[in-house]
C-alpha cells in the first residue's frame, strides 16, 4: 500500500514485543497470524521485560532465532530493543503492538500493559491475538524447564529452536 509520493506512510506497521526466550511455536503463529491484517512487522526482542527473569537465552541468541524463522519473509524485521516499548514504538513510527492473548490468566498482565503503554502514548493500540489451540498451554517459561530437565518440546518449538536448546541445556541428561 503505497500513496501518491510513492512512500508508504500508509502502510500499517505493528510491533510484536516479548522476552522470545527462546520463540515458541506458538509465538510464530501470532507472528503470521499478524502478517494477515498488517503490512509489515517489526519483531522486537526487549533488553528490559516488565518481569524480571533470568533469560536462559542472551538477547543476540534470541534474535539469531527470531531471524533464522523469519528469513523467508521479507515484511518482517527482528530486532532488538532497550527502554520503552512505547518510545521505540513512535521511533519506528508504529502504532500497533500485538501481544498473544491465551487464557484468561495472561489478561490482567497483558491489559496492565496494554493501558500503561496507552497511557504514555495515547496513540498506541494494543491488538491481542489468539494462537491456535494447540499453543493455548504454551510458554517460552515452560519449555525451557521441560527441555532442560530432559523432556520432549519437539512439537512446541521449531527445529532450528530445538537445537539451541538441547545445545544449552545439554538435553538435561
Ligand atoms: O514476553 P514478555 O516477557 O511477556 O514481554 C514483555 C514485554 C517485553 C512486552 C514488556 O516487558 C515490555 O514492553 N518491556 C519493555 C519496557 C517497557 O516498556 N515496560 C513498560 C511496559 S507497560
Amino acid at each position: 500500500m503505497t500513496n501518491d509520493q510513492g512512500s508508504d506512510e500508509r502502510q500499517v506497521t505493528a510491533i510484536y514485543p516479548g522476552s522470545f526466550d527462546p520463540i515458541t511455536k506458538g509465538h510464530e503463529d501470532v507472528a503470521r497470524r499478524t502478517l494477515r491484517i498488517v503490512d509489515r512487522l517489526v519483531i522486537a526482542v526487549a533488553h528490559s521485560a516488565t518481569q524480571a527473569k533470568s533469560p536462559l537465552f542472551s538477547v543476540q541468541e534470541r534474535l539469531e532465532m527470531l531471524e533464522e524463522l523469519f528469513a523467508d519473509e521479507p515484511r518482517v524485521e527482528c530486532t532488538a530493543f532497550e527502554g520503552l516499548l512505547v518510545d521505540f514504538a513512535q521511533e519506528r513510527r508504529a502504532r500497533v503492538v500485538v501481544r498473544g492473548l491465551r487464557a484468561v490468566s495472561d489478561f490482567e498482565y497483558e491489559f496492565q500493559m496494554a493501558q500503561m503503554n496507552r497511557s504514555l502514548w495515547p496513540d498506541v493500540e494494543t491488538l491481542f491475538l489468539a494462537p491456535d489451540v494447540d499453543y493455548s498451554f504454551l510458554s517460552a517459561s515452560l519449555v525451557r524447564e521441560v527441555a532442560c530437565l530432559g523432556g520432549d518440546v519437539s512439537r512446541f518449538v521449531s527445529p532450528s529452536v530445538l537445537e539451541r536448546l538441547l545445545a544449552k541445556c545439554g538435553g538435561g541428561r
